[in-house]
């Protein structure tokens, strides 16, 4: 048994990760793989809210597979896989739901925008903290590094396994979630939060021109190139800061307060920073994202080790609600993948 902490995150595969993504998980997530044990997963069952169609899922779903391992993730020392190949994730989901009150999934912040937007919600979206819960707690997981609009679900999640502890005695390890203070809300081009659901991303791989192009369209505001500006309140240098070092900081800042600067030099400021920092990887994305059988068989030995954790954390839980222990041994993972 490990005496190491474990840590543990997941990302919904809708869409190409961002700079967003990027900065407020993906980056702190591969740093605690220094010290910690790191469990890192492609929330797809998460993202049948919304992706209903399988080639697009497993396509997106590769795209993480492809991050993932070109920013460095240690695959022999930890685990990258699919919240689907692991089966016990859904039974404790269900366990949980039954010591989580309505109440507290009503307060749920997504669920309460997707009925203020009047938009169809599918159970699947209600419960969506249960299963996350459930993500968490599976794998006896310490710490969860997120970006802050997952706050509130890691909240919800110790409120759930609080819950259940105090029904079947302790049973659950509460996790802590670990959010960069100064990560914590990157905007997109338009200013407001950047997320595929708004359409206003940088990617994280892309070409060289494609980021240049989104960065370029980075909204500021009218004012003209002789005109005094304020770094802190324009999107271009807020998303600067994050690759920037201090002392490039300060000297654009000193700019931005003497007029004289237009926003196109601290816009191409900004690209050769980003592109800098991502540059290096960019190849090992494009070459690891062709190599499907890699992927396979990085999810699928991943998928072994996580397994195995799971099946350990169900029989406990399992045994303290008075279920069959152990029932479950003897599947094998990723069978149908060879
Ligand atoms: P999106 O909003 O684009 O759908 P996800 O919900 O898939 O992004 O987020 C995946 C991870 O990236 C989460 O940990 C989330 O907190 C983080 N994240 C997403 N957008 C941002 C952002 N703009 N700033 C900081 N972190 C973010
Ligand atoms: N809800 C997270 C998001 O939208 C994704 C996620 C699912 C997750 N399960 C998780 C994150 C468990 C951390 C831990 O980004």
């Amino acid at each position: 048994m490990t005496t190491m902490r474990r840590t543990l995150s997941g990302i919904k595969p809708t869409g190409q990760p961002h700079l967003g993504n990027y900065l407020g998980m993906i980056k702190p997530a591969l740093a605690l793989q220094q010290t910690r044990e790191a469990f890192y997963f492609i929330a797809d069952f998460h993202a049948l809210t919304t992706v209903r169609d399988a080639e697009v899922m497993r396509e997106q779903s590769y795209e993480l597979v492809a991050t993932f391992a070109a920013l460095g993730m240690d695959f022999e020392r930890h685990a990258f896989f699919r919240q689907s190949d692991i089966p016990e994730v859904t039974e404790l989901a269900w366990m949980l739901s039954c010591v989580t009150p309505m109440g507290l999934l009503e307060r749920a912040h997504a669920f309460k925008d997707a009925r203020g937007r009047n938009q169809e919600i599918n159970h699947g979206l209600f419960a969506y903290p249960v299963l996350m819960a459930a993500d968490i707690l599976i794998y006896d997981s310490h710490e969860v590094p997120v970006g802050r609009d997952q706050k509130q679900h890691l909240e919800m999640t110790r409120d759930i396994a609080q819950s259940f502890n105090r029904v079947f005695g302790e049973t659950l390890v509460i996790p802590e979630a670990v959010i960069g203070e100064e990560v914590a809300t990157i905007p997109g081009i338009d200013g407001r939060k950047m997320s595929k659901s708004y359409g206003n991303e940088l990617p994280l791989f892309s070409t060289g021109k494609q980021l240049r192009k989104a960065v370029m369209r980075i909204v500021t505001d009218s004012k003209t190139v002789e005109d005094v500006k304020d770094p802190e309140t324009c999107n271009v240098f807020k998303i600067f800061t994050h690759f920037a070092s201090k002392a490039a900081q300060n000297e654009w800042a000193a700019r931005y307060r003497a007029g004289g600067m237009g926003y196109g030099e601290i816009k191409q400021a900004t690209f050769e920073a980003i592109d800098a920092e991502i540059a290096p990887f960019r190849e090992g994305y494009f070459e690891i994202r062709r190599d499907t059988a890699r992927m396979e068989q990085i999810l699928a030995q991943s998928a072994a080790k996580a397994r195995k954790i799971a099946r350990g954390v169900m029989d406990r839980v399992r045994e303290k609600a008075g279920y069959t222990v152990g029932y479950s041994v003897g599947y094998s993972v990723g069978t149908t993948a060879g």
